[in-house]
């Protein structure tokens, strides 16, 4: 018989993304339908070496789930890369008597979670939360769709000015590895062209892209271009590329850097964090370890770390299609 569960620990790790605090919030309040105590440990694995916690319960979540940023605030903590700090957060959890931990972040997460696991016999979850939309396992990771409405917004934003002064504009977008955010913000902002790192086009097509266009009487475009994109130039060294080669663009650079990290989530983070928090307590209580909680197909799904671990989702190729016939 599985040892009864009777508090859960939880934290959110690496790059915050909107809706965490959605997240924390459903972690807190189903813990305390289903009763069994709550923890937050502050800034991601940090906290728990550290042994900095506070307690969560179903009013201290009150008026948060509106909230970007992670009220357990996050880090990126190099001493859990070590044996001595994991060890050190393992007494911590141990003496708290937190029988699960649910970790809220990404790959990185994961990967410290799991080995932690290992070492020290601690039931994890896992629950994506990144707005890079790059775990395996789950077609949304919670952050993600606010991201791309962020991107969206302030694309619209610059196609005023772009337009205005017949401008060529290239937009650096996030995700470190992955062109999820670049490919989908590119096609909803109606962009010319979009790099992403899974799909190397070459810097002659994006030429031939471009002289196209102002051949077909456009006067203005934007570029999407993935901080990870894997041209071999970064966006300034893109837009000075286009200048040299193609004289008459009047090439400018923006990158959205980390407001793509903030604000309000939408509707969709909150409810996808929501649902999967709750699938999250529920499956600690029922003793399960080392998973992932993931939505495939608008269905909350399970699935073990090690094998979110193992592979990288992949893009939808055909997105790339429907970008190029739309920016005819
Ligand atoms: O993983 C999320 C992310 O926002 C990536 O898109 C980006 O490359 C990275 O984090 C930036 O990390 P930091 O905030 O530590 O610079």
């Amino acid at each position: 018989m599985t040892k009864r569960i009777k508090r859960i620990g939880v934290m959110t790790s690496g790059g915050d993304s909107p809706g965490m605090n959605a997240a924390i919030r459903a972690v807190a309040r189903a813990s305390s339908y289903y009763r069994v105590e709550c923890l937050g440990f502050m800034r991601g694995f940090q906290g728990m070496i550290e042994n900095d916690y506070i307690e969560l319960n179903a009013r201290s979540v009150r008026n948060i789930i509106n909230l970007g940023g992670t009220i357990l605030k996050s880090a990126r903590s190099k001493e859990f890369l070590t044996e001595e700090g994991r060890a050190k957060a393992a007494a911590n959890l141990k003496k708290a008597n937190i029988d699960a931990m649910i970790l809220i972040g990404g790959d990185g997460t994961f990967r410290g979670g799991k080995v932690f696991s290992e070492e020290h016999n601690i039931h994890v979850i896992g629950v994506p939360g990144t707005i890079d939309n790059d775990i395996f396992g789950t077609h949304y990771t919670i952050g993600y769709d606010t991201a791309l409405n962020t991107v969206i917004d302030a694309v619209d934003k610059i196609r005023d000015t772009a337009s205005s002064h017949n401008r060529l504009f290239f937009v650096e977008v996030m995700g470190r590895d992955a062109g999820f955010i670049a490919l989908n913000s590119g096609i909803g902002a109606g962009a010319e062209e979009i790099l992403i790192p899974e799909e190397d086009l070459g810097l002659d097509r994006l030429l031939n892209s471009l002289e196209r266009s102002r051949r077909s009487g456009k006067t203005s475009s934007i570029v999407i271009v993935s901080e990870g994109d894997k041209i071999g130039k970064n966006v300034f060294e893109l837009a000075a590329y286009v200048k040299d080669n193609l004289p008459y663009y009047d090439a400018k650079v923006t990158v959205l850097g980390h407001i793509q990290r903030g604000g309000s989530p939408t509707c969709f983070d909150r409810v996808l964090a929501s649902r999967l928090c709750v699938k999250a307590v529920e499956l600690a209580l029922d003793g399960q370890q080392d998973i992932m909680v993931g939505m495939m197909n608008n269905e909350i799904k399970s699935i073990e770390l090690v094998n979110a671990l193992k592979s990288k989702p992949t893009i939808n190729k055909e997105l790339l299609r429907i970008s190029d016939i739309l920016s005819v």
